[in-house]
């Protein structure tokens, strides 16, 4: 298998940044295929760290990097990206970005209404991003999207913001607000249509090309299984499929490309929003986490919510996705607990569950059965051989691998580029 498909097989922010950049540099082309900047990816390399919500992290390597159909793209978030990463000194051209020319585009009013919802919501928000995602993929399935290639004909837009401006004009009424500014929209719309329109192509054309030549493909997945539209804990979830199928749909290639699937999977558990978290811990043990996993969101400096491993989500994940192999991140913050705790399966008005059920409430109310196993004195953090982790932590991983019913193909050992272990190679399975 050439390919790889890197996909979260929780709620989100397992490290796949991480990974991502660290398989990069044996990949020919890195695919982002999903979501947009409500992706918060990290990458650290010798020292140097680099936030990523849109470019694939294949950019930082020099790899090219591809934004499929499937992303919503906001305009003026991917300048200023690329702007962010130029001043770090990663060199961004047309020759190394690709755009699909066929995605939709985020707008300032997507933003807007993604706000004024949650607002509206109260107590029972979602927990957004406020980026504008779920709105502006609602107006692609909606068939009233602008869209990248259309950026190019701006001058006979006026049908299409007819369309668009009369569904929204409707929603910002019911929150008292103004129509859409149609002449404002229209300016800032050509003020940087040069910008998106130099990296803009028929990019399934050009991943033909790409696998013709035999090159190694990398899809970088965005938000985790959890958190995927119609697998996820809806309502509670963002408006994509985050799965591993949608890395041939959101970038143009039939579902024999995608190669191995590599699930990202956190030692423990976080989620940043709104929704079930059965392994939730409220406790020291929680705040602890936390604090040395540095759990707080990239995109928007949320606290994220900490838990113990939940294997029931995980396996649950890895069958959905079909992955082939994880990588365990961040074992390293366990390290020093005397005691680490497994969710292996749930307790529901005295049923016992060996998966999360899909109804709302029901997902509230699950209880987790836990498995206790000995913590480790040892540190784990910057570890780069399987040989040097301390026993128990190795029990910890065989354990998952069992529970989840899926191999491990590497861990990570610290935020570092170079502190990963390699056990099976992804490129070579
Ligand atoms: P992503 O959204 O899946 O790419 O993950 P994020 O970048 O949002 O969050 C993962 C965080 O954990 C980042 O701050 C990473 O630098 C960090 N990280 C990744 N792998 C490891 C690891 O093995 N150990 C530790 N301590 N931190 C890690
Ligand atoms: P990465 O790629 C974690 C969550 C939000 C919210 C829900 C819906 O860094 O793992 P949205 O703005 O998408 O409509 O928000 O999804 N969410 C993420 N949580 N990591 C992410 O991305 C996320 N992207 C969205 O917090 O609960
Ligand atoms: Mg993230």
């Amino acid at each position: 298998m050439a390919n790889v498909t890197v996909i979260g097989a929780q709620w989100g922010d397992e490290g796949k940044g991480k990974i991502v950049d660290w398989l990069a540099s044996r990949a020919d082309a890195v695919v982002r295929f999903q979501g947009g900047h409500n992706a918060g990816h990290t990458l650290v390399i010798d020292g140097t760290t680099y936030k990523l919500s849109l470019l694939p992290s294949g950019i930082v390597s020099g790899t090219l990097s591809i934004i499929g159909n499937g992303v919503v793209l906001d305009p003026w978030a991917l300048k200023a990206e690329v702007e962010k990463l130029e001043g770090q000194g990663v060199r961004i051209t047309a020759d190394n970005l690709a755009v699909a020319d066929n995605c939709p585009l985020i707008l300032p009013i997507h933003r807007d209404l993604d706000g004024l919802r949650e607002t509206a919501a109260g107590s029972g928000k979602i927990g957004t991003t406020g980026r504008g995602i779920g709105p502006a993929y609602e107006d692609k399935v909606g068939r009233r999207a602008i869209r990248v290639c259309d950026l190019a004909h701006l001058d006979d837009l006026e049908p299409q913001l007819d369309r668009l401006c009369a569904h929204h004009d409707a929603l910002r009424a019911g929150f008292d607000q103004p129509p859409v500014d149609r002449e404002q929209l229209l300016s800032e719309l050509r003020e940087i249509a040069g910008f998106v329109l130099q990296y803009a192509q028929p990019v399934w054309k050009r991943l033909k090309k790409v696998r013709k030549a035999g090159a190694k493909i990398l899809f970088e997945g965005a938000q985790g299984v959890l958190l995927d539209i119609d697998h996820g804990t809806y309502p509670f979830v963002t408006s994509s499929n985050t799965v591993s199928g949608t890395a041939a749909a959101g970038s143009g290639l039939g579902p024999n490309s995608t190669g191995y699937v590599l699930g990202i999977v956190k030692a423990y558990t976080t989620r940043v929003g709104s929704g079930p978290f059965p392994t939730e811990l409220e406790d020291d043990i929680g705040q602890r986490l936390g604090e040395r996993g540095h759990e707080f969101g990239t995109v928007t400096g949320r606290q994220r919510r900490v838990g113990w491993f939940d294997a029931v989500i995980v396996r649950q994940s890895c069958a959905i996705s079909g992955v082939t192999g994880i990588a365990l991140t961040k074992i390293d913050v366990l390290d020093g607990l005397d005691e680490v705790k497994i969710c292996t399966g749930y307790r529901l008005r005295s049923n016992v569950y060996d998966y999360f059920p899909s109804h709302a409430a029901d997902q509230a109310a699950v209880e987790p059965i836990y498995e206790t196993m000995d913590g480790w004195s040892e540190s784990t953090a910057g570890a780069r051989s399987f040989a040097d982790l301390p026993a128990n932590a190795v029990k910890y991983v065989q354990r998952i691998q069992e529970l989840i019913e899926t191999p491990v193909a590497l861990v990570s050992t610290s935020p570092e580029r170079d502190d990963t272990i390699l056990m099976r190679d992804p490129f070579m399975d």
